[in-house]
């Protein structure tokens, strides 16, 4: 049976996303915080990247990360000239990290509640240490009654 455990379970999941709409929250964030020319946002558990494109879309600089093999070459795929060089990838666990670069808006979508739930409390400060004055943040989070809660290899 397939599970999240597989090196390839992400990597699937993720080349599924790229042809859907971007994320209702990721979409609310962009139109309240406004144009980003000039402006840092970071995209945490990126994915397939189409949340990442939006933030391009809108101006905005954003260092996307997500841990999945290979999900720097599907994020970076296909984008050319200035939006590829307002792009920066870190292919790597949210747990390897100790900072984040300064930024004015974070969004991680439904990417949290999949990080090691040991590792989280040291990653949550990194996340609004990160966050610039005036900044916005808008991540999902799972609650401790969600119906996944007793797996133990993820965080709620
Ligand atoms: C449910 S997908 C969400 C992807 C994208 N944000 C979306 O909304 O479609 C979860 C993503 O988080 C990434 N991820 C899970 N645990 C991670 C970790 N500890 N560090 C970095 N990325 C992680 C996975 O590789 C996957 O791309």
């Amino acid at each position: 049976m397939a599970t999240r455990a597989d090196t390839d379970h992400w990597p699937r999941y993720n080349k599924a996303q790229r042809t859907r709409g971007v994320r209702d929250l990721c979409a609310e964030i962009i139109d309240g915080a406004g144009p980003g020319a000039g402006r840092r946002a970071l995209d945490l558990g990126a994915g397939a990247g189409v949340e990442t494109r939006a933030l391009l879309a809108a101006g905005w600089s954003v260092h996307a990360i997500d841990s999945a093999p290979g999900s720097a070459t599907q994020i970076r795929e296909g984008l050319t000239g200035e939006r590829a060089a307002r792009l920066t990838i870190g292919e790597h666990s949210f747990a390897d990290l100790d900072a984040l670069p300064a930024s004015d808006l974070v969004y991680a979508g439904y990417s949290l509640p999949f990080m090691d739930r040991n590792a989280f409390g040291d990653f949550w400060p990194l996340l609004t240490e990160s966050v610039r004055p005036g900044g916005w943040v808008a991540v999902n989070l799972f609650g401790v009654s969600d119906t996944w809660a007793a797996d133990t290899s993820m965080n709620f």
